[in-house]
């Protein structure tokens, strides 16, 4: 074998043994208040973009998207389970968007292709907080959540207010475990102002995880 190629499968396999003892020793930064190296965030950055490109590439949007009774039932859906993390015309930000990493993006500036909205809306996205809603909401409840979002960059603060007002409170709620979602529209910035999001640390944490794990469908 040539003396280059051996110095290159040796200094591979070093550089993977130094990986694996760094992480292995518990050395990376797993807070979610130390941002990645430019390099991770670009591969998992370009990694997310191109998985849903390619597994939202056959979904078949309904027709009725801008059908204005299903919008108003999104609206109610994403108040109560939306917003919080991804804010709303006339709502700047939130405690939990500001924590976390990678932030939420604000739907109400972003215009999406709906086949995305609905992929990610679906399954969720791995080890950065969006949720798997497909897991207690059928694909009608997502597309409406959809059909809301596809319109939420028109919307000015009050059409938004006025949008969720009109749909029934309980329309926002859907299956067993509906009950108990409540953080949605705290309108104003709220930064300030300590704990008032989650009442105190019984409640977190009580009413989520468990509950929802033997639900899986078949
Ligand atoms: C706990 C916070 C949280 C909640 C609640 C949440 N999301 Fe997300 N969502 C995220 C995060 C974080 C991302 C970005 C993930 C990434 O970039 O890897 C995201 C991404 C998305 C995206 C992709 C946006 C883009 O630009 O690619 C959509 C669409 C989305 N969420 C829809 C929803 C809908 C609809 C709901 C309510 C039913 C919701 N999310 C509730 C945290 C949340």
């Amino acid at each position: 074998m040539k003396k280059w190629l051996v110095a290159i499968v040796v200094i591979g396999i070093a550089a993977v043994a130094a990986a694996g003892t760094y992480l292995y020793a518990g050395f990376y930064e797993i807070g979610a208040d130390t941002p990645h190296w430019p390099v991770t965030l670009k591969v998992m950055e370009s990694t997310r973009t191109r998985a849903i490109l390619r597994q939202a590439r056959d979904i078949q949007v309904p027709s009725n998207l801008t059908d204005a009774q299903l919008i108003v039932k999104g609206a109610g859906q994403y108040a109560t389970m939306c917003a919080n993390c991804h804010l709303a015309p006339g709502l700047e930000n939130t405690e939990t968007r500001s924590g976390l990493y990678p932030q939420p993006p604000n739907l109400s500036t972003h215009q999406m292709d709906p086949k995305a909205t609905f992929w990610v809306t679906k399954h969720g996205i791995k080890m950065s907080g969006m949720p798997a809603w497909g897991l207690t909401h059928d694909d009608d409840t997502i597309w409406s959540m959809v059909a809301f979002i596809n319109k939420l960059p028109q919307m000015s603060p009050q059409q938004y207010q006025e949008m969720v007002a009109k749909a029934e409170p309980h329309d926002a709620m859907h299956g067993p475990d509906a009950h108990g979602h409540s953080p949605g529209n705290n309108s104003g910035s709220g930064n300030e102002h300590g704990h008032n999001q989650n009442q105190g640390a019984h409640s977190h944490g009580a009413k989520k995880p468990g509950a929802h794990a033997p639900h899986a469908h078949d």
